[in-house]
C-alpha cells in the first residue's frame, strides 16, 4: 500500500457524498474513490445481517483496486458492520459512529445526549454501546428517523412536511432536555436548519461527517500514510445502480462536476431456491 493510493468512501447511496465532501475539504491531496451501493438503497430499513453481507461484499471489491482504507460513511454500515470489516480487510476501517461519539461527549455540558438515525441503526445499540465505553456517565435518548431519508432524496428538505415530521422525531429528545445530537445519518446533514430551528439555538448538532474527516486525518497521519503530493487529489465514483440522476445529484452534494463514474456489475447469487407450486 503506497501513500497516494485512495481512501475509499463507501456508502448505501449518494448520501455519503456528505462524508466524502467534508474528507474533501479536509484532505484536498488525497486520491478518493467513492462508493455507492445505489442498487440497494436503503440500507437503513434492511437487516443487520444483510447489511453487513453487502457491505463485506463491497470493501472486497474496493480493497481489490488498493485502497490505503476505507471510511464507511454510512452509519447504517459502521453500526452494523463495522466489526467484521475490521476482522476481514487488512487496511484500517474507520467508521462515523465513534467520530461522532467522542464530538457529542467534548460538547456535550449537561451529559444528555441524542442520537438521530435510521431504524437498524437505533435497533443495532452501536450508539449506546459506543457511549457505555467512553466511561462518562451520559444519558442518552436514541430515535429512529425512518422518513427523514426518503424525504431528503425527495428534495422536500425544507418543506413543512418535513418539519412536521421532525417536531415529531424529536419532542422526546426536547422532553429529555438534550443538549446535544449527533446527526447519525449520511442524510440529516441537509436539514441541519431545520434541526436547529426546532431545537434551539442551544442545543448543539453534531455533524458525524466532519468528525470523521477530522478522524481519518489523524489516523493517516499517525501512520505516516498523508498524500505527499501537491496537487488537488482525483475523485473516482462507483455505483451499483446508475438509473437515477447521478450527475446532478453529485454536483448539488459536491459544489463541483463529479469525476469518473464506473458503474459497478453485481454477480447476484441465488440466496434460496423456492419450489413453486
Ligand atoms: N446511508 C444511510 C445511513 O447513513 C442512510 C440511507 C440508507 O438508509 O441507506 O444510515
Amino acid at each position: 500500500v503506497k501513500s497516494s493510493d485512495p481512501i475509499a468512501v463507501f456508502d448505501s447511496g449518494l448520501g455519503g457524498l456528505t462524508v466524502f465532501r467534508a474528507i474533501r475539504k479536509h484532505l484536498p491531496r488525497e486520491n478518493l474513490f467513492y462508493f455507492g451501493d445505489t442498487a440497494h438503497l436503503p440500507y437503513g430499513t434492511k437487516s443487520a445481517e444483510t447489511v453487513r453481507r453487502l457491505t463485506l461484499g463491497h470493501l472486497e471489491f474496493l480493497t481489490r483496486r488498493r485502497i490505503k482504507c476505507a471510511v464507511i460513511a454510512c452509519n447504517t454500515a459502521s453500526a452494523v458492520a463495522l466489526q467484521a470489516l475490521k476482522r476481514r480487510l487488512h487496511i484500517p476501517v474507520l467508521g462515523v459512529i465513534d467520530p461522532g461519539i467522542r464530538e457529542a461527549i467534548v460538547a456535550t455540558r449537561n451529559g444528555r445526549i441524542g442520537v438521530l438515525g435510521t431504524a437498524t441503526t437505533v435497533a443495532s445499540g452501536a450508539y449506546q454501546r459506543g457511549l457505555k465505553n467512553q466511561g462518562r456517565r451520559i444519558r442518552l435518548v436514541a430515535q429512529a428517523c425512518p422518513l427523514f431519508v426518503p424525504l431528503i432524496e425527495e428534495g422536500w428538505s425544507r418543506h413543512p412536511v418535513t418539519e412536521a415530521v421532525a417536531r415529531h422525531y424529536l419532542a422526546p429528545l426536547i422532553r429529555a432536555r438534550v443538549d446535544t445530537v449527533v446527526m447519525g445519518c449520511t442524510h440529516y446533514p441537509l436539514i441541519r436548519a431545520v434541526l436547529q430551528r426546532i431545537l434551539g439555538s442551544n442545543v448543539r448538532l453534531v455533524d458525524s461527517a466532519f468528525a470523521v474527516a477530522r478522524q481519518t486525518g489523524r489516523s493517516l497521519r499517525e501512520m505516516s500514510m498523508l498524500c505527499a503530493k501537491r496537487k488537488r487529489g482525483a475523485a473516482r465514483f462507483f455505483l451499483t445502480d446508475t438509473g437515477g440522476s447521478f450527475p446532478l445529484v453529485a454536483a448539488r452534494f459536491l459544489g463541483e462536476a463529479p469525476g469518473k463514474l464506473t458503474a459497478v456489475g453485481l454477480g447476484f447469487k441465488v440466496l434460496a431456491k423456492a419450489k413453486l407450486a
